[in-house]
């Protein structure tokens, strides 16, 4: 067992997040228009590797850019160096650092650091969520009174029509939807409280890992395609709410559109 505190964490990602600078970064492009890295994310990225490294030693690593990944250690952070960086390259402060401890593919620490938001989240397995040290929980409200937040499936837009479909159909029973732009960031709302329900067709790793352990800690629900917690090492579907019934009417909307998964 690690001896390392969630605290440690939380100090190591608040340093790294000086890296996100507000000018004077470079841009470029990772295949399409809307799929593009920083030289803040690879500077992030690299620091978070180095300090964690030294933190829990022998641990390793699935971080999202370099394509790195060093997995043949019980111990694995999974690091999304800045989630929503299409917003962080605007100056939107709807960007954050998603940093993940995971042991045998199940999360014990979750940290998620909006830094221009002034927001910290963080879960230890077990032991509750927390936004700038204090208590989080999900909300009460039913379906019905339920903001969505969802997505287009930006950097696969072959299935934005199918998307559509499904925010369609879920919009119309809900309240309403949002797109902020980072899925760390949206999946911590829905664990506060700020928003009730959450649908993507398809994410990575990093951009989960921390947040689903937020979220679980906070009272929420999360799952899959098939229902079950989403796979930490392949790309998933991300359903998630602040109820499992709730949940569960955004599962059975999904595979009305949808009989397998299209990737
Ligand atoms: C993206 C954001 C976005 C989500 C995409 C992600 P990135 O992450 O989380 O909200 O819709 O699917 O890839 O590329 O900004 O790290
Ligand atoms: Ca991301
Ligand atoms: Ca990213």
């Amino acid at each position: 067992m690690h001896s390392i505190t969630l605290k440690q964490v939380e100090d190591i990602v608040r340093e790294s997040s000086s890296l996100m600078v507000r000018d004077g970064f470079a841009v470029k492009e990772k295949g399409t228009l809307e799929n593009i890295v920083t030289t803040s994310d690879l500077a992030v990225q690299e620091f978070l590797t180095e300090r964690l490294a030294k933190l829990l030693p022998g641990s390793g690593f699935l971080c999202e850019e370099e394509d790195l990944a060093d997995l043949s250690h019980p111990y694995v952070w999974i690091i999304d160096p800045i989630d929503g960086t299409a917003n962080y390259a605007r100056g939107n402060e709807n960007c954050c650092i998603s940093v993940a401890l995971v042991k045998d593919w199940i999360p014990q620490m979750g940290v998620v650091y909006s830094p221009w938001r002034g927001e910290l989240y963080c879960a230890e397995k077990g032991k509750g969520a927390f936004c700038n040290g204090k208590p989080i929980k999900v909300s009460e409200r039913p379906f019905e009174d339920g903001i969505l937040f969802s997505a287009m499936s930006t950097y696969r837009k072959e299935f934005a029509k199918t998307c559509r479909d499904i925010i369609y159909d879920l919009y119309m029973e809900c309240n309403d939807f949002r797109r902020c732009g980072s899925a760390a960031v949206e999946l911590c709302q829905v664990a506060a409280g700020y928003a009730d329900l959450y649908f993507e067709i398809r994410l990575m790793p990093w951009d989960y890992a921390a947040a689903s352990l937020i979220l679980r800690e906070a009272g929420g629900f999360i799952c899959d395609f098939n229902g079950e917690f989403p796979s930490l090492t392949h790309p998933s579907l991300v359903i998630a709410a602040n109820r499992e019934s709730s949940g569960r009417r955004i599962f059975d909307t999904v595979r009305r559109h949808l009989d397998a998964i299209p990737y």
